[in-house]
């Protein structure tokens, strides 16, 4: 017969218990409880270590006279979550237990029923802080519908988190997309069958694609601007509607878009507008030169792009926030488009569900500046579940964070997290985060984090694994780079010997 660790004291009530103990117990072990005929699971979220002897108002004399008399006589003190019953859903009853009601350890046998195993539909994410023979899976179709917010300190394994992630996804083919703002998910080396499951796609739009507002944000030309609006807007549209009927081809786009603006300039009905018309034009010139690259003409949407069960990277390294705001709520807004398309069954929907990692997330849904990605999320965030559209948000900023797009997210997962106003934050948005289990974010270790939301049957504390696959972005030893370079470089007297062929002649 196992031995109880703990006995109920106080005043219990069916969500919570108070405790002592004269064994050692650690904060977020799990604990069960036999009552009213349920075997029901409980957390320990509080825990003080008490010595009645050993009290506040005494002398530091006394205190070393009365430690020898009372060594090893303290006893632990703390309070228990009710879970739930493990054997009938979660359960919680309505009775609480009774004082005096024993404790014991939860056996590894419960809490592998309650984390579960792999059954087709999850992800090995880690094992339990207190229990490292208890792995702990979550489940993908609740992570994909519900969303899921990873949060850390810089440094704290978020994108170690994602990768771990990824590599369960991509394990039953599925489909990924990342937003790659550091560069960091294009050298991800997983393979399926000997081949890599990696598909980069070119950061190069299709002006012709865009949405006018899309189009005007890279011309510069903004709300308060609205006579070169107008013309801007009228010349565009002429320009695509031509190219869509066949009457032009693709590439005469940009001739026939400053062809048009042209026209008006030099008709004397727009005399008025003259000087903003010439403003538009530069505009547009501008926009040329600077995005250049960033354009073709011939290019097909970056949605009819993505591959299924592939990690789809698009590669956001290179471009500036501006530009990221636009690429990212213009996938975003299309891949929504094409999903509706394929779930009304109509021609050219998008065929199959998609996760969408957006790293820096606190940039593109800022809670201060209004960008035009900030929308689409929140649109994904409250419509995707109904087409298969997941969201990941990872941020080292979650106060940055817009608290709409946040509170969307139903998971999440929160490694170290030491500054308060994050903590609050994230607290306000998830209405299942305790402010004891909050008060432990800041003592987390890197690759410890709390899990909670749908995905996990309850709440845990659990040690991430590392993901298998390299990417880069990991830190880096400056002083072991320092020291392979010291090691490739041949010493300065020797080169300057070299440069003027002395040989060995003393210096
Ligand atoms: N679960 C883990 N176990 C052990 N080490 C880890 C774990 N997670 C991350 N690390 C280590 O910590 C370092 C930082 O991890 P990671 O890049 O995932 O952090 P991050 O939160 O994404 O950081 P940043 O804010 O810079 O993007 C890595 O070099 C990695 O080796
Ligand atoms: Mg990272």
């Amino acid at each position: 017969m196992v031995k109880p660790i703990g006995v109920c004291i106080g005043e219990p009530s069916t969500r919570e218990v108070e405790f002592i103990s004269s064994g050692a117990i650690q904060l977020g072990d799990y604990v069960e409880l036999e009552y009213e005929g349920y075997r029901v699971l409980g957390f320990v979220k509080e825990i003080r270590r008490i010595n009645r002897s050993l009290t506040e108002d005494l002398e530091p004399e006394d205190v070393e006279h009365l430690r020898k008399l009372t060594d090893k006589n303290s006893y632990f003190k703390g309070k228990i979550s009710i879970l739930g019953d493990v054997d009938r859903g979660m359960f919680i009853p309505r009775v609480p237990p009774e004082p005096g009601t024993d404790i014991f350890l939860a056996s590894g046998k419960t809490l592998q029923k309650v984390f579960g195993k792999d059954d087709g539909k999850k992800i090995h994410i880690g094992h339990l802080l207190t229990r490292e023979d208890v792995d702990v899976f979550i489940d993908i179709d609740s992570i994909v519908s519900r969303h899921l917010a990873i949060l850390a300190v810089t440094g704290g394994g978020k994108s170690n988190t994602v990768s771990v992630i990824l590599e369960g996804m991509l394990d039953k083919y599925g489909t990924i997309l990342v937003f790659d703002m550091h560069g960091e998910y294009v050298n991800f080396d997983y393979s399926r069958d000997g081949k890599s499951c990696v598909r980069r796609i070119d950061l190069e739009l299709n002006p012709t694609r865009l949405s006018y507002h899309e189009f005007r944000l890279f011309a510069n030309v903004d709300d308060s601007a609205y006579i070169q609006d107008r013309y801007l807007r009228r010349a565009f549209k002429i320009a695509v509607e031509e190219i869509q009927s066949g009457q032009i081809s693709a590439s005469d786009f940009w001739g026939r878009l400053l062809g048009e603006l042209q026209n008006y300039r030099n008709d004397e009905a727009y005399k008025e507008d003259w000087k903003s018309i010439t403003g538009v034009i530069n505009k547009v010139e501008d926009m040329q030169e600077f995005y250049g690259g960033l354009f073709n003409l011939l290019q097909t949407p970056i949605v009819d792009q993505i591959e299924f069960g592939k990690l789809n990277v698009i590669d956001l390294s290179h471009v500036d926030e501006k530009i990221a705001d636009i690429v990212v709520s213009h996938v975003l807004r299309n891949i929504l488009e094409k999903r509706k398309a394929h779930v009304r069954e109509e021609p050219g929907g998008l065929e199959f569900p998609v996760f969408m990692i957006l790293e820096e997330a606190h940039i593109l849904a800022s809670s201060t500046i209004n960008t035009k990605s900030r929308y689409w999320i929140s649109r994904i965030a409250r419509e995707g579940r109904k087409f298969g559209l997941g969201l990941c948000l990872v941020t080292q900023r979650p106060k940055a964070l817009d608290s709409n797009a946040l509170s969307q997210a139903n998971n999440m997962i929160i490694l170290r997290l030491v500054e308060p106003g994050d903590q609050r934050h994230v607290q306000q948005a998830s209405e299942s985060l305790s402010s004891d289990l909050v008060e432990q974010l800041p003592s987390l270790n890197v690759g410890e984090a709390l899990i909670m939301g749908k995905m996990i049957p309850v709440p845990a504390l659990v040690k991430i694994k590392l993901a298998k696959a390299k990417r880069s972005g990991n830190d880096i030893s400056a002083v072991d780079e320092w020291k392979k370079y010291r090691k490739g470089v041949p010493d300065s007297k020797k080169k300057l010997k070299d440069f003027l062929e002395l040989g060995d002649t003393e210096f």
